[in-house]
């Protein structure tokens, strides 16, 4: 099969869902059948929903349903592997870009194995009996290589969270690491600086001997939450490695390799490629910039096995999303900082891309949920600055007319969108209505101002020439200013 041409819609065109009941997480129980059901509605190739039973509460079971419980009973536990190409699709993965709708990113089995096997055993620097805990989501790529596939191949002991690091209280992680004697551990900054914040004891009243290598992946992990994460998870003696990788790049591309002999690790820096990675910044005028202490768009100029292979069913657009950028380079959408001695170091998403507590999100996203409202014409997200998150997302809204006595509705029934459309962490947390946006002439929203406005930085501006009306500026400083001494007020 040609995966990149395979006809049809880009959508996945899946026939079989598997799902729970309810899902349990934090101390909350939430409805993940009533969830799967309505999406099922507008998927016509779908035949099968198994339901595996996670709760006692009793569901309803429509047509297409299946108890998992009852048919696994009659199932033989042996099942034979099957023999598939090397180059045959293994997954994909939905994640977010800086346009559209969400690509499928496809990993195939060979190159992504290897890749993902390879990574587990020299990044986290495993070794056989050790017990590794990877504490994301399954359902991201993280959870993906590093819970199931590279673990998994390595034939390690593999740990599933399925809390949050705070419940039932903040030392659940290390209670963890205790009573499971885990080895690696991995997790991502948000965590880390939503621990910091509580007393130390949460983390010093366990066992942590355990413990060899720890691990960041998702955002950049900023100096404070490296230190305490290094020094009181860690005591100061265990290598924490930050790794920077993508969906797109099936295992971790750049991360100090703690087992290396008298290898160097700095804080806060993903520092080194790994094993066949070839890293290159690129300039404004899609020059290789060469040399030391610069800065660019970060590149990787050699294929190497992890690689995606393409967006399901649209191979066209992943050529254009990757490739097209930089002439003969795979664009990973951030740019780099290559210090004075050859370390990277990763400044952060070159495109409207957000990252909420290590979520991957399009404003544009945001901003399709939101325009799905009827008396909303238009609206603009940008991302914030967030201590714990990292990035907050901050809607600019235009309403229309008739609609501005009821503001306050409205921006419920928005939240309520994006909370069912996309998911609870893809919420605004402002909402600043305005009469318009500030635009280029060409009708291209010039998100420069909006950040500028939203961060309280308005000093400078820079060049608000090319605006079709530049008088919309002060404006929305001034809608912003009532919007926060009424949030003052509240
Ligand atoms: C960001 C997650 C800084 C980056 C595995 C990347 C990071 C995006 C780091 C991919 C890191 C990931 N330092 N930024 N160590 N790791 N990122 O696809 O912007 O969910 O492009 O994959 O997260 O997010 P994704």
């Amino acid at each position: 099969m040609n995966l990149a041409q395979k006809k049809g819609s880009h959508t996945a065109q899946c026939k079989i869902v598997i799902t729970s009941n309810q899902g349990v997480r934090g101390g909350r129980i939430f409805d993940l059948k009533s969830t799967v059901d309505n999406a099922v509605k507008s998927c016509p190739s779908v035949r099968h929903v198994f339901v595996a039973k996670r709760t006692n509460e009793s569901m309803p079971m429509g047509k297409l349903d299946i108890s998992l419980d009852e048919v696994m009973v009659g199932q033989s536990p042996v099942c034979a592997p099957e023999p598939m190409d090397s180059e045959e699709m293994l997954f994909m993965l939905y994640t977010s870009g800086s346009t559209g709708k969400p690509k499928g990113i496809v990993h195939t089995q060979a190159g992504y194995l290897l890749y993902a096997s390879l990574t587990h055993q020299y990044v986290f620097d495993y070794t056989p009996g050790d017990v590794f805990g990877c504490v994301a989501d399954i359902g991201w790529i993280t959870g993906h290589s590093y819970v199931v596939y590279g673990p998994l191949c390595n034939g390690a002991t593999s740990v599933l969270f399925e809390s949050t690091p705070v419940y039932p209280n903040p030392g659940r992680y290390w209670e963890t690491v205790q009573r499971l004697r885990i080895n690696q551990f991995y997790g991502a900054p948000t965590a880390i600086r939503l621990l910091l914040k509580y007393e130390e004891n949460w983390v010093k009243k366990y066992d942590r001997s355990s413990l060899k290598t720890l691990a960041s992946v998702g955002e950049p992990i900023n100096h404070e939450a490296w230190e305490w994460f290094h020094n009181v998870v860690g005591d100061g003696r265990c290598p924490l490695v930050d790794t920077w990788w993508q969906t797109e790049t099936g295992g971790v591309c750049i991360a100090p390799l703690p087992a290396e002999p008298g290898a160097e690790i700095r804080p806060a820096m993903a520092m080194r490629p790994f094993f066949g990675i070839q890293p290159a910044l690129l300039g404004e005028k899609g020059q290789i910039i060469t040399g030391n202490d610069v800065s660019g768009a970060l590149c990787i100029s050699k294929p190497w096995p992890g690689m995606a292979r393409t967006i399901f069913g649209d191979h066209q657009r992943f050529v254009d999303a990757y490739f097209k950028p930089y002439q003969g380079q795979y664009f990973t959408g951030d740019g780099a900082y290559r210090t004075e001695d050859g370390y990277y170091q990763i400044t952060g998403r070159m495109d409207d891309v957000i990252n909420i507590s290590g979520h991957r999100l399009g404003t544009a996203e945001i901003e399709d949920a939101l325009d799905e409202h009827p008396d909303v014409p238009e609206t603009a997200v940008i991302g914030i600055p967030h201590e714990i998150k990292g990035e907050v997302p901050f809607a600019f809204v235009v309403l229309k007319e008739s609609a501005t006595e009821n503001q306050r509705a409205v921006v419920e029934e928005m939240r309520h969108l994006v909370a069912t459309k996309i998911a609870k962490y893809a919420v605004p947390d402002h909402f600043l209505v305005v009469k318009r946006l500030p635009k280029t002439r060409s009708g291209k929203i010039m998100r420069r101002i909006l950040r500028k406005v939203a961060m309280q930085d308005t000093s400078n501006l820079g060049d608000i020439s090319t605006l079709d009306d530049p008088s919309v500026v002060s404006e929305i400083i001034e809608a912003h200013k009532r919007y926060r001494s009424h949030a003052a007020k509240k």
